[in-house]
């Protein structure tokens, strides 16, 4: 008899989900702690400076979380996205950086950072083996910008840190803008005039109801095909094809001064798509953005679970998984389904 293969069956991928989707992305939270108070994620009256975020021990330390991420790139994972919180704030962050970037199988390793910390960390990043970054920005107007991050961002230094980036080498950047009616919508033409030509591309994303105490309105969430349409006014654009699971519309600029995207989480859900699984600082695995409760990976690598067995669990819990949240939401919102994980617990 042929002795068996442990690679191979190591490498066997996650079976796909109750909907038929496959596991290829983990967004990975590092920590829960965030520098800015975004109305739309961390509002200031919710969270003020004393709140009690999770402590050392609860989080995650280097050690699991790359265990972790080795077994979902076992189980087909060859996207990882590091999150937060504010993930620069987790200390030796480019340690963990360094770690996830030698597992074999790992495609694409990117980071999303509110950007005030790039100055010290875009370098040791790069070095450390990061490919890809997105920062976000709501607007490029300061006092905009500042009243968008709770009155604690300075816009001047997440410039600063997006040039300390392009210097580090990240070509090109992402630029998320969470677009708010009444709020930061009106900059949005002057958000697409900085970054034309530059290379980087803008996002706008809806605003979304997540967690619960963001005080979400409909009435609040500007279109994103409004918003492409306004754009458009301006600068002709061209629609580009969809890449397969992507969370966002590509538009490029008719005179090649680049491209914008549109993550119309709310106007055009894409959940059928959603190949993304989500683990926060604490080790709770979420299926879902809008995720009720998760499933603690941190109590199983702390009682001794082999990988085998933390591989069969995944596996396990995938195959069951059939969020579609943004496709229901009209209908569980009705339904009163309100409880939903808080963002920056998850990284968005
Ligand atoms: P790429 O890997 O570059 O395609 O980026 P991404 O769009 O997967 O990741 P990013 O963190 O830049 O996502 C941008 C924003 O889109 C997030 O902060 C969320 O607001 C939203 N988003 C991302 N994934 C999902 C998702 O699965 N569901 C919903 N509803 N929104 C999502
Ligand atoms: N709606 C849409 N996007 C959100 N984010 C956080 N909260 C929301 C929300 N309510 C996203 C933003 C931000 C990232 C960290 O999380 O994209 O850039
Ligand atoms: Fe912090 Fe990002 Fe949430 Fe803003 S959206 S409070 S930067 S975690
Ligand atoms: Fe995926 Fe849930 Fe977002 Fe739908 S709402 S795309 S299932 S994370």
């Amino acid at each position: 008899m042929r002795p068996q293969a442990p690679i191979a069956l190591q490498a066997a991928p996650a079976p796909p989900d109750a909907l038929g989707r496959t596991l290829a992305d983990l967004r990975i939270s590092v920590i829960d702690r965030c520098n800015f108070r975004c109305p739309y994620c961390m509002p200031e009256e919710t969270y003020p400076a004393d709140h009690a975020f999770l402590r050392a021990r609860e989080r995650l330390d280097f050690d699991e979380i790359e265990r972790i991420a080795r077994v979902f790139v076992a189980l087909g994972v060859r996207k990882l996205r590091l999150t937060g919180g504010e993930p620069l704030l987790r200390r030796d962050l480019p340690q963990l950086v360094a770690r996830l970037a030698a597992i074999e199988g790992v495609e694409d390793l990117a980071l999303t950072t509110n950007g005030v910390l790039l100055q010290k960390f875009a370098t040791p990043l790069r070095d450390a083996g990061l490919q890809r970054l997105t920062v976000s920005m709501d607007s490029a107007d300061p006092e905009i910008f500042r009243g968008m991050s709770g009155g604690r961002g300075d816009l001047a230094q997440v410039e600063a840190g997006i040039t300390a980036a392009e210097q580090a080498g990240f070509a090109p950047i992402k630029i998320n803008c969470v677009v708010m009616r009444g709020v930061n919508d009106g900059g949005v033409l002057d958000l697409v005039a900085r970054f034309r030509g530059t290379g980087h591309v803008v996002r706008f994303i809806e605003y979304m109801d997540v967690g619960t105490v963001n005080g979400w309105r409909s009435d609040r969430v500007v279109p994103g095909a409004e918003l492409a349409a306004r754009i458009d006014a301006c600068w002709p654009l061209e629609a580009l094809p969809r890449n397969a699971g992507s969370t966002s519309r590509r538009w490029r600029f008719r005179d090649g001064s680049g491209e914008v995207g549109f993550i119309n989480s709310v106007t055009e859900p894409f959940c059928g798509g959603c190949t993304r699984a989500r683990l926060a600082a604490d080790g709770k695995l979420y299926t879902c953005l809008f995720a009720r409760a998760g499933h603690d990976l941190r109590a199983l690598l702390r009682a001794g679970e082999s990988d085998a067995a933390l591989r069969a669990t995944v596996a396990g819990i995938w195959s069951h998984r059939g969020d579609r949240y943004s496709e229901r939401r009209a209908e569980l919102r009705a339904a009163g389904v309100l409880e939903h994980v808080e963002m920056y617990r998850i990284g968005g």
